[in-house]
């Protein structure tokens, strides 16, 4: 430490009365004071740190083997008291200032890392749901406010569901206008739906009469894809079984569904039609949401849009159901209609494969 005041107090001690030991203290202390209230040595904690308390050369190291060890008998008793208040006064003086320089730095970090909160915040880009999504929730909300409750089924079949329990034997032609995707090598035959009318068995048989459901989901058909068919889309069946069920419920049904979903001028007709499982079979349309009924390039200039296969429920489907279900008793109907269609006509969408391509351009324009 050279020239340091400290360390030229420090060699002269031995010669001092005991009433001088503590002034000479004091001076160390002094000189501790004034170092430590300055930036300039602070700056530097770990050396300042060791200049007073290092183990090797630190001052107080110093001071025990200067002073300290070779006090004559006379000062043992002072210089040891006078150590001891010294050490206490750095040690305590030390943590002190570490505390306020650690501090001083959470400080700091926290200023630079205040949130401003008068900042504009980031807007995050919020989804939509899909327009299928929207159509479905909106047909769900219609039927189940008149009765009718939800239920789903499986998108893989068996032939005896999706075809012969719903009175379509083998080689029925109806068979042909359902081009059916077979699942290969399944232990026993499989194909994925192509209608969602399988339901109205698998539910008849759990739940023998009264039924009132609606069945919503995916069914595939080998069509070639083009503006308006797809290998996959969306239905919706309908079925109601109960005693003393008519044709006019049925009607009355479908009209209500038709207002409710398209708006009160909306009209609905009906046309004589064929399934296997419906007798009476109809087809209903209803008139073209785009056009309002002039004609358009929608319904090919007709007016009318298709939108549900539908039905009397065939005797024949009771007899394959049984659980409770009496061709002499009990009357119902059904229908499937398509949700894509559904909501191309009523969001004026005109080409299908926009439904499924989830560009978001065209997505968002459905808030
Ligand atoms: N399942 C028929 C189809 O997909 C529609 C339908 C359902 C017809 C219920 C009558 C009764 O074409």
């Amino acid at each position: 430490m050279g020239t340091d005041p400290t360390t030229q107090t420090l060699a002269q001690l031995g010669d001092n009365t005991p009433e001088q030991v503590a002034p000479r203290f004091a001076e160390i202390r002094a000189r501790f004071d004034f170092e430590i209230s300055s930036d300039s040595n602070t700056g530097n904690w770990p050396a300042f740190i060791a200049r007073w308390t290092g183990r090797k050369s630190g001052v107080l190291t110093e001071i025990g083997d200067n002073w300290l060890k070779p006090a004559p008998p006379r000062l043992k008793k002072v210089v040891g008291q006078e150590f001891q208040k010294l050490k206490a006064h750095v040690e305590s003086a030390l943590e002190a200032k570490r505390k306020e320089i650690e501090s001083a730095a959470e400080q700091a970090a926290a200023a630079r890392d205040r949130i401003d909160l008068s900042l504009p915040g980031i807007e995050r880009a919020i989804g939509t749901r899909h327009i299928i999504r929207q159509t479905y929730e909106e047909l769900v909300r219609i039927f189940v406010s008149i009765g009718f409750s939800v239920v789903e089924g499986p998108e893989i079949e068996t032939p005896y569901y999706n075809f012969e329990a719903l009175n379509i034997p083998e080689h029925h032609p109806a068979r042909d206008n359902m081009d059916t995707f077979y699942i290969e090598g399944a232990r026993e035959p499989h194909l994925l739906r192509t209608h969602t009318s399988p339901m109205q068995i698998r539910t008849m048989e759990k739940q023998p009469p009264p039924v009132r459901i609606i069945v919503p989901g995916k069914v595939y058909r080998r069509d070639n894809p083009d503006a308006t068919h797809g290998y996959m889309f969306h239905q919706i069946e309908g079925l109601a079984v109960d005693t003393d069920i008519t044709f006019c419920d049925f009607k009355g049904t479908v009209e209500y569904f038709v207002r409710e979903f398209f708006g009160p001028k909306a009209k609905t007709r009906l046309r004589p039609s064929y399934f296997p499982f419906t007798e009476p079979s109809a087809e209903v349309d209803a008139t073209c949401h785009v056009c309002g009924g002039s004609g358009c390039r929608i319904c090919k200039f007709s007016g009318w849009i298709e939108l549900s296969g539908a039905g009397m429920v065939n005797p024949a489907v009771y007899g394959f159901v049984k659980n409770g279900y009496d061709a002499a008793k009990h009357s119902g109907f059904a229908f499937g209609m398509g949700i894509d269609r559904l909501a191309m006509m009523k969001y004026g969408v005109t080409e299908l494969p926009l439904l499924f391509q989830n560009d978001v351009r065209f997505l968002r324009q459905f808030p």
